[in-house]
């Protein structure tokens, strides 16, 4: 009954205004994230210090007054956890070490401060506020271990999933074992709901797409809905385009989060019969904010509002963003 409404959408629920969070609402476009970020050494250890991720956290809802709270961590937590040397340049991304031989035993111990930034966010929150935790999904996050950082065409991670899958599944499974760990910890430190980033789910044919793709994401949250049934999972493959459709079926996951590109009708008619649908503004949108902005937000509204609906970008935050732009979202989204 007095369930957040961020939940109660992803439950199935449909409300005259959508619950609305940002994917990366905490992060550079923010001048109070610029000046908290400057306390780091750096950006791993930024979300490795409970402290300042739990502020780093909470900043966007104080600001704007979301609906739901993200973990402030990284997709590359979980190679970290792994034993690869991680770390960030500013300007280029990130970098990897050389894949050596992991150290699966060592992960608990190494994502711990993650879980102690959970612990320090939940009671802070305003009671209508949920709290999401999150990790990269196995094909994404094997991508950044493989390729030693961002990659153009991927090359390296698809020849040797596709010419030695044997091996490459052993690099999944201990992603997944990992990412089973670290977000059963989560939840057990107070995330409400769980977010699973597929950001190059879109590089995938078909075949390979169910493989690596489908195949580990099922895994995961059929791992973790057995220990957490209640906690519902969102998954996002940025970029899956028709195949959103099998993901949806056949991952388990309780709701999509859609890229820009998903056509709504499409989108309304092929999955929001199935689950709730969070998204999909263009991030570039929310940088040029106006009547070009007000535009898709009405369309977005109009087409999946009628069904169960998380209101969201379709991709994180840009820095350049306007955080003017970022309440005058809120606004229109809660009108
Ligand atoms: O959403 C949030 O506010 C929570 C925190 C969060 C971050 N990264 C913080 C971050 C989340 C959910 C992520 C997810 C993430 N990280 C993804 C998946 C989503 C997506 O964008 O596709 C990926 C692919 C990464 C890996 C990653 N982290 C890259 C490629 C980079 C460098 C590019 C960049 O934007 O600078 C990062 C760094 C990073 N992660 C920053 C933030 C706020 C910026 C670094 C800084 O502040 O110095």
């Amino acid at each position: 009954m007095s369930e957040k409404p961020f939940l109660r959408a992803l439950r199935g629920t449909v409300s005259k205004a959508p619950p609305v969070w940002l994917m990366r609402q905490a992060g550079r476009y923010l001048p109070e994230y610029r000046a908290l970020r400057a306390k780091a050494r750096d950006f791993l250890s930024f979300c490795l210090t409970p402290e300042l991720a739990a502020e780093a956290t909470l900043q966007p809802i104080r600001r704007f007054g979301f609906d739901a709270a993200i973990l402030f961590a990284d997709i590359l937590i979980v190679p970290h956890a792994l034993g690869q040397q991680v770390g960030f340049r500013e300007g280029e991304g990130p970098v990897l070490g050389a894949l050596g031989n992991l150290q699966p035993a060592e992960a608990q111990r190494r994502v711990a401060p993650v879980w102690e930034t959970v612990r320090r966010v939940a009671p802070a929150l305003p009671k209508e506020v949920a709290l999401i935790g999150f990790a990269g999904a196995p094909w994404t996050v094997a991508t950044y271990m493989v390729e030693g950082g961002s990659s153009r065409d991927f090359a390296r991670v698809k020849q040797q999933a596709f010419a030695k899958p044997a091996e490459f599944a052993v690099l999944i499974d201990a992603i997944i074992e990992a990412t089973v760990t670290y977000l059963s910890g989560q939840v057990e430190a107070g995330a409400e709901a769980l977010q699973l980033f597929d950001s190059w789910a879109g590089v995938l044919p078909e075949t390979e797409f169910r493989r690596w793709v489908i195949e580990p994401t099922r895994r995961i949250v059929e791992a973790v809905k057995t220990r957490y049934p209640g906690v519902p999972i969102i998954g996002f493959p940025r970029g899956a385009g028709l195949l959103y459709e099998a993901y949806a079926l056949e991952s388990g996951v309780d709701a999509v989060s859609l890229d820009p590109a998903v056509p709504l009708v499409w989108a309304r008619d092929r999955l929001q019969t199935r689950m709730p649908v969070q998204g999909n503004l263009d991030p570039m949108l929310l940088v040029v904010g106006g009547e070009a902005m007000e535009q898709a937000v009405r369309r977005i509204r109009e087409e999946l509002g009628r069904g169960p609906l998380v209101f969201n970008l379709g991709h994180g935050i840009l820095p350049e963003t306007p955080p003017e732009h970022v309440a005058a979202l809120v606004e229109l989204v809660r009108r």
